[in-house]
């Protein structure tokens, strides 16, 4: 459970359930809400299952009023890389589960040939509900904006706690915002690794939504090809820390 407490010290219990003690108490500051806990070190390890369960109820951001369900991560609290994308879409919202969809397909093909076993990995996203704006039958995706990605981040910031991966994978530009806390430029990042806290590795890649919308197939085989070799980079990444371990 969370607690806002505005500057004048009222707490506002973001979070339905009760008998769940709190998991932080957010503080608005500079127009924006804010956890004290912003890093790693400075949060419990709390189990995954139970993160789920609380962010079955979030309300930090409008976007859950029109989403089916939360989609929170999915995968093994041990996992040594984490994954994050945007936000889920239009499948994943009814699955309940990340990349599932056609994205998800593009993804699990790159993490295959990169050698990397899915199933070892921690699956998440930047934005844990679907933003999308009706016409007629389909529902087309929107980007979150900083508001929203900024809302949404106390859950990755729990699920980093929870998990500490050896190397978190941004996919994207709203990941990339997510996991560096600031706007960051793919091209300009991409493909190398950077030092985030607690000893935790980051690396950026495109999204895999990019690939699908590439415009012609020679265009998608080579950014299909970049998007493998970072994903090897990550591979040889996570071997060399199991080695150091
Ligand atoms: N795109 C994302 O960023 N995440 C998903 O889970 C699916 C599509």
């Amino acid at each position: 459970m969370i607690f806002m407490s505005n500057p004048n010290g009222i707490e506002r219990n973001l979070l339905r359930p009760a008998g769940i003690e709190p998991l932080a108490v957010m503080t608005f500051l500079n127009g924006d809400w804010k956890t004290p806990m912003t890093t790693a070190s400075r949060m419990s390890g709390l189990s995954l299952k139970i993160l789920r369960q609380e962010a079955r109820h979030c309300r930090a951001c409008h976007l859950w009023k029109n989403a089916t369900q939360t989609v929170f991560g999915e995968g093994p609290q041990n996992a040594q890389m984490m994954l994050v994308g945007e936000q889920p879409g239009d499948k994943e919202d009814l699955a309940g589960k990340p990349f599932v969809g056609p994205a998800g397909l593009m993804l699990d093909r790159a993490l295959e040939e990169a050698g990397i076993d899915r199933r070892k990995v921690y699956v998440t996203n930047a934005v844990k509900h679907f933003k999308f704006v009706q016409r007629g039958k389909i529902r087309l995706h929107q980007k979150p904006n900083t508001a929203e990605i900024k809302a949404c981040r106390q859950w990755y910031e729990r699920e980093l706690a929870a998990i500490k991966p050896a190397l978190v994978v941004a996919m994207g530009a709203t990941a990339a915002q997510c996991v560096f806390n600031k706007i960051t430029p793919i091209n300009k990042n991409r493909g190398r690794l950077i030092d985030l806290d607690d000893g935790i590795k980051a690396l950026v890649t495109v999204h895999p939504s990019y690939l699908l919308r590439q415009p012609d197939a020679d265009a998608k085989a080579l950014e299909y090809a970049r998007f493998v070799d970072d994903f090897r980079i990550a591979a040889a990444a996570l071997r060399k820390s199991a080695r150091a371990a």
